[in-house]
């Protein structure tokens, strides 16, 4: 302890929580250059900065495992609605979109518009995707992954049938130089229309590629509504036929008649992972959002407009209220605000409970950067599970909270030295108030900083203090190496 050398920063008297899920206690956290280079009692120790963290807990930073942050760490790299909750690094390229590696003419099919709504802000390469992040980078870590959807409109021209033995074989060499550039993983979204009629065993041979770079297959599967568990089957036959870590992504059982089936797919879930690796993520809301599509409903009672590129001022309003108004049928509603976003009101508050309580369920935000009025998730996620769901309703203790947004998530990704706070771990921290923590976004006014986070580290640098950003942007790419 004497031969410290002198740390940059000590945080005193923190409540901290490790992410370990171990029980909080008190202590000092020191800090020098990227790292934590002594925790403990430190009292005898003396720092160029000091903080007195009384009253305020102390944690890794949180990782948010499902973003479509793709182009937002570029065009608004403070990333102020991630960092403003305490997140540290973010996971891009889920539901099989990525801004890599695709070269496309006119305007991306949706759901690609959801990360770019212009073809230019694709990259051709995926190295020079994250090139490009690594010469102007973000305040927050991203760790990067490639879409099935996007490989598809890369080599197909059509979408509605399964993808020939050259295609997939074209798509495999472009995942497998993306992994080489250090993508975290293959994403599929076969709920929508460009993945939609691609065949299992398509997935399957290019999930094979993963094997050899360790890499990782998350999926927004083909259906979480009435085929739900066939969905999962398929998810779970693609993990064991590749031989690789699958995980579900934003798992939750949707539309009326769905509700309460949480009981069985956590059931299924729980079997499979006696014999196969696989894992889960949830957001804490029971709506969920993405491109408007009157196919694609999924059982909605209530839709809010997120954007609509030909008619933006109906952005934040009900869809049904917009069919009043305007005297069309839905469908030609949908029609006349398409290409659009929404919000769909389509799950049930037990499920929603049933599966963040799993001990496997990771956070994932889910949230979409570049929507006008965004489903609140995308500034709120992370608080409110902490304050709602640890805190008011005691769904978990915050230790178990910390846990599902910090190591859970570093471990299923392989990120070294992050997710945990320890000697010789990457210095990504937040300070929150455990008493205050809460999001304050809401679905009619989403875009809102969360309440009682006080502070923010990346790689040892303050991104947020004191309700602000501080301008830093120390984030860096996490290639899976
Ligand atoms: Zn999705
Ligand atoms: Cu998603």
């Amino acid at each position: 302890m004497n031969t410290l050398e002198t740390p940059d920063l000590i945080i005193r008297n923190a409540r901290i929580i490790d992410g370990t899920g171990a029980a909080s206690h008190t202590g000092d956290i020191a800090v020098r250059d990227e790292r934590i280079i002594a925790m403990g009692d430190l009292a005898i120790h003396s720092a160029g900065a000091e903080i007195d963290a009384t009253g305020l807990v102390a944690s890794p930073g949180f990782i948010d495992v499902h973003t479509h942050d793709d182009r937002a760490v570029l065009a608004d790299p403070q990333m102020t609605c991630k960092v403003s909750q305490g997140v540290t690094t973010v996971v891009t390229g889920n539901c099989g979109i990525s801004l890599a590696p695709l070269k496309i003419k006119g305007p991306p099919p949706p759901p690609l518009d959801l990360v770019s709504k212009s073809s230019d802000g694709f990259y051709a390469d995926f190295g020079d995707y994250l090139e490009a992040l690594d010469q102007d980078p973000a305040a927050v870590n991203v760790v990067a992954q490639v879409g099935h959807s996007t490989l598809r409109a890369g080599v197909m021209d059509r979408f509605d049938r399964a993808a020939t033995p050259d295609e997939i074989s074209v798509m495999r060499q472009a995942l497998e130089a993306a992994l080489g550039a250090g993508a975290a993983g293959l994403s599929t979204g076969l709920f929508y229309q460009p993945a939609y009629d691609a065949p299992t065993k398509e997935i399957i041979e290019l999930a094979k590629g993963l094997k050899a770079f360790g890499a990782i297959h998350t999926t927004h599967m083909r259906d979480e509504t009435d085929q739900i568990v066939k969905s999962l089957e398929e998810t779970l036959r693609i993990g064991h036929e590749a031989d690789v870590p699958v995980v579900i992504s934003h798992h939750k059982c949707a539309g009326a008649a769905n509700h309460g089936r949480s009981v069985e797919t956590l059931a299924i879930i729980d079997a499979a992972m006696s014999t196969q690796s696989l894992g889960l993520d949830a957001y804490p809301y029971v709506a969920g959002s993405t491109v408007l599509d009157a196919n694609r409903m999924m059982g909605s009672s209530r839709t809010i407009v997120t954007w609509s590129v030909p008619h933006p001022e109906h952005s934040g309003r009900d869809l049904d209220v917009i069919a009043d108004d305007l005297n069309m049928s839905m469908k030609d509603t949908v029609e006349f605000l398409s290409p659009a976003g929404a919000i769909y009101f389509m799950m049930d508050e037990d499920d929603v409970q049933r599966i963040l309580a799993y001990p496997h369920t990771m956070i994932g935000s889910d949230g979409l950067p570049h929507d006008e009025h965004p489903h609140p998730r995308l500034w709120g996620t992370f608080p409110r599970v902490l304050g709602h769901y640890a805190r008011d309703i005691g769904l978990f203790s915050l230790e178990e909270a910390v846990r599902k947004m910090t190591s859970l998530t570093a471990r299923r990704f392989g990120l070294t030295d992050r997710g945990v706070l320890r000697v010789g771990a990457f210095a990504d921290l937040v300070l929150f108030d455990p008493d205050k923590v809460i999001d304050t976004a809401t679905f009619d006014e989403p875009v809102q900083a969360a309440a009682g986070v006080s502070r923010v580290f990346v790689n040892g640098r303050t991104v947020w203090q004191g309700g602000d950003h501080t301008g830093a942007r120390p984030g860096k790419v996490l290639r899976r190496s």
